[in-house]
């Protein structure tokens, strides 16, 4: 037996007991006569003390760091106790000492607060993975994804491996493709999602399905967004939205409940429209209020007012005028004011500029555009925000409403930012409801699915598709928490000519529609029950679960921000053979 305890179990009414320890030495300290290491494995950490005199204790002071040790000894009280350690009250008083393996001195320290910058820890990422912060996270993980198998389980639905080469699927990101030696020239792609299996096994009658499944997605990259990352995958039979919303709105509790003990209220619905409106986002952070307040009426009533030459052009001709109020926060300076107008101006944003007012002590309205309006209308402004003494008003204009909407959703996420509202431990969680069916796409000058061609349209609007096919919404739902979008899905067409009519809206040829999804719609002909699901994010669902800033950390191997992994080397060049075999000519400069 390579040991009879681990480093984390040990206490005070384990005294006089003799064990056996295995780990990795974390730290070594030589006081005189005495040697102490401290022991680590995956369940904690140990302190082992030696006497001089011993045999252990010579070999104990030729260790280093990470070496891996088996020691026997007796568990004994501590003269200076550390109430940081779990097993902080007691040493081992080692009488044998076995190296089971020398280690190199570790490019960097395997602590909490380490020395070890991103790249180094990521090229040596079964080092970092020994650290107990990262450790914790992947630990996290298992138990998010093992209550989800329980809770599932319990509802009924039975877990379907669906294959990882197949075909181009219609999430809409960039496929990943993988070429095949036996069919030269020809190409599976990786799954976006399980999207179209998943349907497919709805029409083989499986009722309820779900899959924690690898996805990929060749996008750009972001602090939320992998190549390759975890989908928990559902679908379910005969259902409506109503009923997908509560069983998953109790898989979601069932989560907050088991890991973190809280009790969530019942999730509150927002309207896609509605949250474009108070939030310029389809994933509002509602941990706090700072919603948008229109303000095109007011100001343009006051511009109709003037004479031309008073007027103030950056309103008088923008589309969309919008406000939020930062609560108390009129004691921003000047020099702060002009960094946020330095944020929004940032290409990423993109606004042109800001205006600001602060609501002074005296209830006068100060603001940048002073100028241009009188007191009353800034009154006005500021009664119409529901700004008080000490408050701060930003407001964002522009010539195309979405746009700086968007922008001015920005503003209010770096203003939270700022006031400090984004509290990682606080959770608001909500459902984003009644999305459209398209959205335009100035890259491609056509209607796009805005979330697959599958969704269906609501029933209401299903005229509306010869008329006016961009305002039909769609039965699609987003589960958003703190800002992040970490579950969608939707309701979908089951019906073969309604499928057939949305991907003529999409401008797919009939042939275009059967070549691409023709299997799809086959299937349904021989009798597709009404069905729909929905994905979560696992990945984003644990590292905000974890209070993580980004989802890499809870990942076990994850890529960089080029979409590398430094340690694998990968992506990597490949030998001419294999290209030869492939049938795949390289270019040489790529080489
Ligand atoms: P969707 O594309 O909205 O829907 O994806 C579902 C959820 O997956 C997560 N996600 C990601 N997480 C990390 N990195 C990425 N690159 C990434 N892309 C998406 C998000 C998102 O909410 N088949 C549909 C679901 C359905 O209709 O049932 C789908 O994939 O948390």
């Amino acid at each position: 037996m390579y040991r009879t305890r681990t480093c984390g179990e040990l206490r005070l009414a384990d005294i006089n007991q003799t064990v056996t320890l295995a780990g990795w030495v974390q730290r070594i300290r030589k006081m005189g006569g005495m040697t102490f290491i401290d022991l680590r494995d995956r369940y904690g950490i140990t302190q082992l003390a030696f006497t001089q005199g011993t045999t252990a204790f010579d070999q104990a002071n030729n260790l280093g760091r990470e070496y891996v040790l088996q020691v026997t000894g007796k568990v004994i009280e501590r003269q200076s106790k550390n109430p940081q350690l779990p097993t902080g009250e007691i040493e081992i008083e080692v009488e044998s000492l076995n190296v089971l393996n020398p280690a190199l001195t570790p490019p960097f320290t395997i602590e909490n607060d380490t020395d070890g910058g991103d790249d180094i820890r990521m090229r040596y990422r079964y080092l970092d993975l020994r650290r107990e912060c990262v450790r914790k996270n992947l630990e996290l993980r298992h138990k998010m994804a093992f209550e989800v198998r329980r809770y599932l389980d319990e509802q009924g639905f039975l877990e379907v491996e669906t294959p990882v080469l197949v075909n181009s699927t219609p999430e809409g990101a960039r496929d990943f493709v993988v070429p095949s030696r036996m069919n030269p020239g020809t190409f599976y792609a990786l799954p976006q999602s399980p999207q179209t299996l998943k349907q497919l096994l709805m029409v083989s009658g499986f009722d309820r399905y779900f899959q924690i499944a690898k996805c990929f997605r060749d996008e750009d990259l972001r602090a939320d967004r992998q190549p390759e990352f975890t989908q928990i995958d559902c679908e379910m039979s005969f259902v409506e939205q109503e009923d997908i919303l509560n069983m998953f709105e109790g898989m979601t509790r069932h989560l907050f409940k088991t890991i973190l003990n809280i009790d969530l209220p019942q999730l509150p619905r927002m309207t896609w429209a509605d949250a474009m409106k108070y939030y310029g986002s389809d994933k509002p952070d509602t941990r706090f209020e700072m919603t948008f307040v229109e303000l095109h009426d007011l100001f343009h009533k006051a511009e109709e007012q003037k004479p031309e030459n008073e007027r103030f052009s950056v309103f008088a001709n923008a589309a969309y005028i919008g406000g939020i109020c930062a609560k108390g926060q009129a004691v921003y300076t000047r020099k702060q004011l002009d960094a946020l107008t330095d944020f929004v101006r940032r290409p990423q944003v993109g606004a042109k500029g800001m205006v600001y007012a602060r609501v002074e002590q005296d209830g006068t309205v100060k603001s940048s555009v002073d100028k241009f309006y009188t007191q009353e209308v800034l009154q006005q402004m500021a009664q119409t925000m529901k700004a008080e003494k000490g408050d701060l008003i930003l407001i964002l204009s522009g010539d195309d409403a979405m746009k700086t909407r968007k922008q001015l959703s920005e503003l209010r996420l770096e203003m939270a930012r700022q006031m400090g509202l984004r509290d990682p431990k606080k959770f608001s969680c909500l459902w984003v409801v009644d999305f459209p069916m398209y959205e335009w796409s100035d890259e491609e000058q056509r209607l796009m699915a805005m979330h697959h061609p599958f969704t269906s349209p609501k029933p209401e609007d299903i005229p509306l598709l010869d008329t006016d096919p961009a305002s039909v919404r769609a039965n699609a739902y987003d589960m958003v928490i703190n800002g992040v979008e970490v579950g969608g899905g939707s309701i979908r067409i089951h019906d073969a000519l309604l499928q057939e009519k949305i991907f003529e809206v999409l401008g797919f040829t009939p042939e275009q529609a059967q070549t691409k999804f023709g299997f799809l719609m086959n299937a349904f002909k021989y009798g597709a029950p009404p069905h729909g699901g929905l994905a979560y994010g696992l990945d984003r669902v644990v590292s905000l679960f974890a209070g993580l800033d980004s989802i890499r950390d809870c990942i076990a191997f994850p890529k960089n921000n080029q979409g590398k992994d430094v340690m694998l080397g990968a992506p990597s060049v490949i030998d001419q053979i294999q290209l030869d075999e492939l049938q795949i000519s390289v270019r040489q400069e790529n080489k």
